[in-house]
């Protein structure tokens, strides 16, 4: 199968290049305009230290970071201290009670308390299990959870694959799936369509429903009080906070839902490899692990065929916890504890803000568009991460790999394809269900490239993906600032003059 993608040419990337150096000059009148139009909150100054002391290799390195959405980065006194920590103790496998191993344990411990504390939850309320990352937490949900004909599971179109993909357990289990819809242009819920599918929950069966509190596709912040809403009638609630949890207060005292999935690596960068299911004791109770591992049972017996279970969190860790890295939780959490994700969530804000304003006021000579954004287009209710794709004056788009193989070029770090979260993305680019079950009716296996032809060819749709960028912790007004003399570097330009070549995949 033939792969159609960009060569992206040496004028090209110079042409690019002198559009961004070009912004330079404009700088500083550029950020007196912003810090005078944008609430930025009166902390903005010490955050900025913050940038300049702790994260200064992206500086040093010319690195325009833009996709904290897909990971968080972590400051270098993070790392530090987690090295200093390891060097200074000696630290065994926790599953056993002799002193480096309880070492270990009282460090993870340690961290699964502060865990708890950071999102303000009821320690006999909730409990912490420790996976590899949010698909891990929603892994268990979905092995674990007791689909059956007498339960069902919502979910709705905005989610990440890794909730999408519970629903594989559930029509295994003979459960009915049913996806609630979001609509364009905005990608928010329609409520009233949400509240009939709630008011379906069946009498004294296992109901879930699942959706993210912060989409991360469009940003949408999807409405918290669903949660009480939902479980009032009937519904185990899975709140996927991956994408919220960054830059944004979690209350647990505030928000109750029975199951929470995040990655650390999102909050705060360092660790990789640590997520967490946050859930309800008395819902954990709800589950039935399909098996058995290492760590997971008090005992287990070859002749008898038998097992006990361990109790609560230790039944859902397999095999050996992350012991080394968990203490790197804690330290990330203490240190975003002393900057204040109220002042992160500030700034984020007046940085989107200021990136939604200038992305919808791009305009050609001919008075077209730019960009079109697939999500809200102010400040209400979303978050930091923007979805869009680019348009030349006779409104053609520019493919979002053309746009990517450019912005690598002058070290802009993006994110292009559909970001795991297809069912927005479908939404989004008005890709209809007739095409999309016709391209799945091939058996071969596709890649994403392969299959984004195939629906192109099928359906002709602007584009089968898109562009997105996310501000986080420590974005600063250069990083926005150099995105927008980017994008600008496509205006007048027409979308056919770029090299289309043929690669053989
Ligand atoms: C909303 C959301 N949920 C779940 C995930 C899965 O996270 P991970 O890849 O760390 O398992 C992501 C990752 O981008 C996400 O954005």
């Amino acid at each position: 199968m033939s792969n159609t993608h960009f060569h992206v040419t040496d004028a090209d990337v110079h042409r690019t290049k002198s559009f961004v150096e070009s912004g330079k000059a404009q700088y500083e009148a550029a950020y007196a305009g912003f810090l005078s139009r944008y609430s930025h909150g009166k902390y903005w100054d010490e955050l900025e230290a913050l940038r300049k002391s702790d994260y200064q290799r992206l500086d040093e390195l010319g690195q325009i970071y833009l996709d904290y959405t897909g990971g968080g980065l972590y400051g270098r006194l993070q790392v530090e201290q987690h090295m200093k920590m390891l060097l200074s103790g000696v630290y065994g496998n926790p599953h056993s009670s002799n002193p480096t191993s309880l070492a270990s344990t009282a460090l993870d411990e340690s961290a699964r308390n502060r865990v708890l504390s950071f999102f303000n939850a009821d320690p006999e309320e909730y409990m912490v299990v420790f996976t590899s990352n949010a698909s891990g937490a929603l892994r268990i949900i979905g092995e674990s959870y007791p689909f059956d004909d007498n339960g069902q599971y919502l979910l709705i179109f905005d989610n990440h694959n890794s909730v999408n993909g519970i629903r594989e357990f559930a029509h295994r289990a003979g459960a009915p799936v049913t996806y609630s819809p979001v609509i364009p242009p905005d990608l928010r819920i329609s409520e009233d369509a949400l509240y009939e599918n709630l008011a379906k929950a069946l009498p004294g069966g296992n109901n879930l429903f699942a959706y993210p509190a912060q989409s991360n596709f469009s940003g949408v912040q999807h409405p918290l009080d669903w949660v009480e809403i939902a479980q009032s009638q009937g519904w185990d609630v899975l709140l996927d906070c991956a994408a919220f949890t960054p830059t944004n207060r979690l209350d647990l005292r505030e928000v109750r839902p029975d199951f929470i999935s995040i990655s650390f690596y999102k909050i705060f960068g360092y660790p990789t490899g640590v997520g967490a299911l946050i859930a309800r004791r008395e819902k954990m109770a709800k589950l039935h692990k399909p098996w058995f591992a290492g760590g997971t049972i008090t005992v287990a017996s070859v002749q008898a065929d038998s097992y006990y279970l361990e109790d609560g969190v230790a039944a859902f860790e397999d095999g050996t916890i992350d012991y080394l890295n968990l203490p790197a939780v804690e330290i990330g959490l203490k240190h975003l504890e002393e900057i204040g994700i109220d002042r992160i969530h500030d700034r984020v804000a007046s940085l989107t803000a200021y990136l939604l304003d200038e992305l919808t006021t791009l305009r050609h000579e001919n008075g077209n568009t730019l960009v079109k954004i697939y999500g809200p287009i102010t400040m209400e209710a979303r978050g930091g991460t923007i979805s869009f794709n680019l348009f030349d004056p006779n409104q053609v788009i520019f493919d979002y790999k053309l746009v990517e193989g450019l912005a690598s070029a002058v070290n802009i770090s993006l994110r292009t394809g559909c970001f795991c979260n297809p069912g927005a993305g479908e939404l989004a680019l008005n890709i209809q269900q007739k095409e999309l079950v016709d391209c799945f009716s091939d058996h071969n296996r596709m890649t994403f490239e392969q299959f984004a032809m195939a629906v192109t060819a099928l359906a002709d749709p602007e584009s089968v993906g898109a562009v997105r960028i996310s501000v986080g912790l420590v974005t600063n007004f250069h990083d926005v600032h150099t995105l927008v003399q980017f994008l600008k570097s496509f205006l007048n330009v027409q979308s056919e003059g770029f090299i289309w070549t043929e690669a053989q995949a």
